[in-house]
């Protein structure tokens, strides 16, 4: 039994090993951004790579569940297996940890194809506030939002828009404790829609906001560095922007900036979907 989590602990660190490199890599190709061809092809191998990383992942997920099973059963001594429940749980943390790294790792490399559709915003971010309310009530977290009367119909991707969305409302969440308050405003301001997404968490340092995304820039314990990358090539892709606001202390405001103009059509003969 013990042999069977020393395997698996190695293929494990091969599987880190791997993974380091792609860390390495996309480092570099970070720091050669100009030269487009060295970039492509070093995305193109890491991305390969971290596909190929996928497969035998999720067999050693599956071979970790059954390792563990017949530990239970086979097992008395109640000492023995808590060590190795603690092993096993160490083990799963990292599988856990490589497989968000790989899916991130995915679809940063991915060129972004929009799939874009006409939504109404209010609604859209109604349905993310729902979806997140729980989890953040747990942690003792409130969120509040404003938004405006009138329909703002974006025409965009839907699930990318809420994936990079998600990123950034997730970390306040994942920041804040007890007391801590999330405040989402949407607002129309001629040809732009802006969304607001504030906290009053511990903020960041002016040289932290500098790097905040650049991948791979984390300060969160198991946070891959990520998630405000992919938020923003997202954005990027729908012609918007990100900016961030922080103080050490006070909080941190991310505003979502979205083109309405050319994009928008408020008046198109909308379902009315209750
Ligand atoms: N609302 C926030 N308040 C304070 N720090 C934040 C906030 N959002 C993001 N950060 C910082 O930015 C880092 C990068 O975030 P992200 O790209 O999502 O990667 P990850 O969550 O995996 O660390 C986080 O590790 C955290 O240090
Ligand atoms: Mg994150």
């Amino acid at each position: 039994m013990k042999i069977a989590v020393i395997i698996l602990s190695i293929l494990l660190i091969g599987a880190i090993g791997i993974i380091i490199f792609l860390y390495t890599k996309l480092k570099q190709t970070g720091k050669i951004t100009k030269k487009t061809k060295d970039l492509s092809e070093a995305g193109i191998l890491a991305s390969g790579l971290a596909h190929e990383i996928r497969n035998p992942l999720n067999s050693i997920k599956i071979n970790v569940q059954l390792l563990q099973e017949d530990i239970e059963d086979a097992i008395e001594d109640e000492e023995l297996k808590n060590d190795f429940r603690e092993t096993i749980s160490s083990i799963t943390y990292e599988i856990a940890r490589l497989n968000e790294l790989m899916t991130n790792f995915l679809t940063y490399a991915r060129p972004t194809q929009l799939q874009k559709e006409d939504f109404n915003l209010s609604e859209f971010l109604s349905d993310m506030v729902n979806f997140m309310k729980v989890e953040a009530e747990n942690k003792g977290i409130v969120i509040e939002y404003s938004f405006p009367e009138e329909d703002l119909i974006f025409n965009g991707d839907k699930q990318k828009l809420r994936q990079s969305l998600m990123n950034i409302l997730k970390n306040a969440i994942q920041i804040l404790g007890e007391g801590g308050k999330v405040k989402i405003t949407l607002k129309n301001m001629r040809d732009l829609y802006l969304i607001e997404i504030e906290d009053n968490g511990p903020g960041m340092t002016e040289e932290f906001l500098k790097q905040i995304f650049v991948a791979f820039s984390s300060q969160r314990k198991g946070g891959t560095g990520l998630g405000l990358s992919i938020a923003k090539k997202f954005i990027d892709a729908h012609g918007g922007g990100i900016k961030v606001e922080s103080k050490v202390g006070v909080g941190t405001k991310f505003t979502i900036i979205l083109p309405a103009s050319g994009n928008a059509s408020l008046n198109n003969g909308e379902e009315d979907e209750g």
